[in-house]
């Protein structure tokens, strides 16, 4: 087990030593100079995220559309488009890529943007296997440069007084954990429902719930079991999961495309269950915060604070980069994940048809 500089416990040897830049880049690199590659929905957030931000900026937009650039950039403010990726890779001013990306290009535009000698901020799933997050490992390693899973849920503060909560004893004994993430989706042409994009709900909001078991966990499951309701693609559209931790933990967990929005975990203990209503995307993208301890069938709500966490996400990277601080999600994280999901879905497709898995 190893800390991941938050106070919580994480397990495994990190895939690479995150590496810092140099005493003296810190000197010089005050407010660090952000681009984006792919300005879709999600990338606004990040720009939000930025405004405003003491120690980092939002400097250019590329997308394999000029005009779609430029009409970003003007929108958001940022002073430079770029008409291809590659382009913005090629700025040197740009120390930071944010990649909102659909899931198949995330690792190889990751380790591009490493391999460019910049930090990179990719957003979950960061890659579709195991193999994938090693070589961004790699790449990251070799350039001296640091690679993050933007799994923002993980930054806000809700999320570390449930993990708190957990560890202190009050909830007795952990017995069970149980997350859901699903959400109405059924615009066919939306790369989330293309398999050979990493499509699936076991891959776009599955990955939370499961996430947050491990975390809880502090080691891998020894034992998964998975069952999807998957459609002519292959694309998961319901997924329901189970793993077992070798502590004796149990998760349960669904997601899903089609079923109307919701997002729950709950932490069940032998005296208490502790329940996070909006988990992954609480105020200002979604309600308030609510946490809630069950005792004996009372209720009692644990205080929160509300924060943008997003803007936790870029300032626990900006802080990795400047401070040399360890990021709160390590490589190593990401890595069990991602390794998790793709034996849950392997077993899902065996199980719905074993000659297609
Ligand atoms: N953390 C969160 O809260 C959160 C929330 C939603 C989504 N996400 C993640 O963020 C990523 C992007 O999601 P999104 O909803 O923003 O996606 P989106 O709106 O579909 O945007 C993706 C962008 O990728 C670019 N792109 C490059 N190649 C593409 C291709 N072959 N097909 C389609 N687009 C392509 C496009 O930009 P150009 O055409 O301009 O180059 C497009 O605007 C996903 O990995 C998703 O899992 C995270």
């Amino acid at each position: 087990m190893f800390d991941d500089g938050c106070g919580v416990k994480l397990f495994g040897t990190p895939v690479a030593k995150l590496p810092v830049t140099s005493p003296e880049d810190h000197l010089v690199m005050t407010r660090l100079q952000w681009g984006i590659i792919g300005p879709g929905r999600i990338a606004p957030r990040i720009v939000r995220a930025l405004a405003g931000n003491p120690r980092g900026e939002l400097r250019a937009v590329a997308s394999r559309e000029l005009a779609k650039a430029e009409q970003f950039a003007a929108e958001h403010g940022a002073p430079v488009a770029y008409g291809s990726y590659e382009e913005l890779l090629a700025d040197p001013a740009i120390d930071v890529v944010y990649i909102p990306l659909p899931n198949h290009l995330h690792a190889p535009w990751a380790i591009r943007v490493l391999d460019a000698g910049k930090h990179v901020l990719i957003e979950k799933p960061i890659a579709l296997s195991a193999e994938d997050v090693d070589a961004i490992g790699a790449a990251a390693t070799r350039n001296g440069r640091i690679a993050v899973e933007a799994f923002m849920y993980l930054h806000h503060p809700q999320i570390s007084r449930a993990l708190e909560v957990a560890a202190s004893g009050t909830l007795g004994p952990l017995q069970l954990i149980n997350g859901a993430f699903s959400f109405l989706l059924d615009h066919a042409d939306d790369p989330r429902l293309v398999p050979e994009m990493g499509g699936g709900s076991i891959w776009d909001v599955g990955c939370y719930p499961v996430s947050f078991a491990r975390r809880i966990a502090g080691e891998e499951p020894d034992a998964i079991a998975g069952l999807a309701r998957f459609d002519e693609s292959g694309a998961d559209r319901t997924f329901v999961g189970q793993l077992r931790f070798p502590g004796g933990l149990l998760a349960l967990f669904e997601s899903g495309f089609a079923a109307a929005d919701r997002e729950r975990i709950e932490i069940v203990g032998r005296d208490a269950t502790l329940v996070v209503e909006h988990p992954f995307l609480p105020a200002p993208d979604g309600p308030p915060p609510a946490v809630t301890l069950w005792r004996d069938g009372i209720a009692a709500p644990v205080e929160v604070e509300s924060i943008d966490q997003y803007r936790a996400e870029v300032d626990d990277l900006q802080s990795a980069i400047l401070d040399g601080t360890e990021p709160r999600v390590s490589l190593a994280f990401s890595r069990g994940n991602i390794a998790t999901l793709v034996e849950l879905r392997r077993l899902a497709r065996e199980a719905a048809d074993p000659a297609r898995a």
